[in-house]
């Protein structure tokens, strides 16, 4: 039978102290996501079916007869009574009358009710699968990122330290670092990306200390080291040189796992730098240390409000000569079986949302787990297209992240997890 009860099955989410009504996609954690609920709102109808109950003042009262009693009666014609066959809901006057279409599949009968659609959802989205970045940077305040409406950099010693608390409260205990690095201590060869008591190895000891099973993933990268603004270091002429590159990423690696990185994430996009960052790690001891490769980044605008964010823009140029060209499919599978090859324990597709068929492809190309990076420039478009009251922002942020799990992602990097984690446990409860 069909009970009201007081918690929330129609998804519902508490932004701003408002609570927006929502039943989307029945988005909601894994029943096996534990999650501690540090915040409350007012409770809202569900609906649950509760073999066990009955109408107060239905027909059902007990009578206590045995079973054999019961069937007697329906046998010798005294049937008990039940409600009549309902009768069918009218249709709007002027409803045109036609014949039924001889259609041996209605694929809408899976669909007819919240119970049935839930039953055969065939993808799930939960807090375990983001990891949440965070840019951090040398001050004690947190500086609003103009660009990106609702994230911070945040100081490293307490406005890091809070985002982190609040992120496990709700299930996401995976992040990934972005240091705003000081102007002075950038060079053309990038070298405080290895110094160990650089801002990133300081806030991953701290975390560590705070929270020692947080996982803390890494950005691999020379760019918010590099006076030039790439990735790697830069010629004279202005190629950007592969191995003397390999060569300090490798160095920077090896400061963030002893830090007590857990993933260390290249997005440099040279070659050969996974199996030499591999190398480089277990020769320092460091096998148990995992590479997140960013497989297919693609030479994409997306990134635009990023490089905002951490000053990080490259000073001339493009970065084109190693990153993707957005209009290529074939050339990620080259990179995902070097890769592989290479030691490489989980792949990345970034951008994410405009790049499904890419995510898709990784999926069905390789046995490992694929990552996909939900970038700055799709995170500001959904949030500008809300603060323009354009679109749903909740709606559409739980639906991107959605299809980004379908076409095939693991894990999700997206500056929404604290946001859409907060929305998946309100629905869960
Ligand atoms: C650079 C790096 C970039 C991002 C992550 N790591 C920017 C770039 O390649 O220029 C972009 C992330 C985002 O846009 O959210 N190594």
């Amino acid at each position: 039978m069909i009970m009201a009860s007081t918690t929330a099955l129609n998804s519902g989410c508490n932004v701003g102290g408002v609570v927006v009504n929502r039943n989307p996609l029945f988005l909601r954690p894994s029943s096996s996501t534990l999650v501690k609920q540090s915040w409350r709102r007012s409770p809202k109808l569900r609906f649950t079916v509760r073999a066990s109950e009955t109408h107060a003042d239905g027909p059902t009262k007990k009578l206590g007869l045995s079973d054999a009693e019961c069937e007697a009666a329906v046998v010798a014609g005294n049937v008990p009574e039940a409600p009549p066959i309902p009768s069918k809901p009218a249709a709007p006057s002027g409803s045109p009358v036609v014949p039924s279409l001889p259609l041996s599949r209605r694929p809408r009968r899976n669909r007819k009710s919240p119970a049935l659609r839930a039953a055969f959802q065939e993808t799930t989205l939960s807090p375990a699968n983001f990891v949440y970045p965070l840019f951090i940077h040398e001050g004690e305040e947190d500086t609003p990122i103009g660009a990106m409406p609702g994230c911070y950099r945040l100081g490293w010693r307490h406005g890091l330290l809070e985002e982190v608390s609040k992120a496990r409260d709700v299930g996401v205990n995976s992040i990934v670092l972005f240091p705003k690095v000081p102007d002075a201590l950038k060079s053309p060869t990038g070298d405080e990306a290895y110094n160990e008591n650089g801002l990133v190895p300081r806030a991953i000891r701290l975390l560590k200390d705070k929270y020692p099973d947080l996982v803390i993933y890494t950005d691999v990268a020379l760019d918010p080291y590099s006076s030039d603004g790439h990735d790697g270091i830069v010629r004279e002429d202005g190629v950007i040189m592969n191995d003397e590159t390999v060569h300090q990423l490798c160095k920077q690696a090896i400061a963030q796992a002893r830090a007590g990185a857990d993933v260390v994430s290249p997005s440099d996009m040279m070659d050969g730098r996974v199996g030499a960052i591999r190398a480089a790690l277990d020769s320092e001891g460091f096998q148990h240390v995992s590479i997140m490769s960013y497989t297919a980044k693609y030479a994409s605008s997306f990134y635009g409000p990023f490089r905002d964010a951490l000053d990080s823009n490259p000073r001339f140029g493009d970065k084109k000569t190693y990153q993707m060209n957005p209009a290529n499919y074939r050339e990620a599978l080259i990179e995902t079986s070097e890769d592989e090859a290479e030691g490489a324990d989980i792949l990345l597709v970034k951008p994410g949302l405009p790049y499904l068929d890419i995510i898709r492809l990784l999926r069905d190309n390789s046995s490992l787990p694929i990552a996909a990076y939900q970038v700055s420039g799709e995170y500001s478009m959904i949030k500008a297209g809300g603060v323009l009251k354009m679109i749903d922002e909740e709606r559409v942020m739980l639906e991107s992240l959605m299809c980004l799990r379908r076409a095939g992602a693991d894990i999700i990097l997206t500056y929404f997890a604290l946001q859409a984690a907060r929305c998946l446990c309100d629905e869960n409860r």
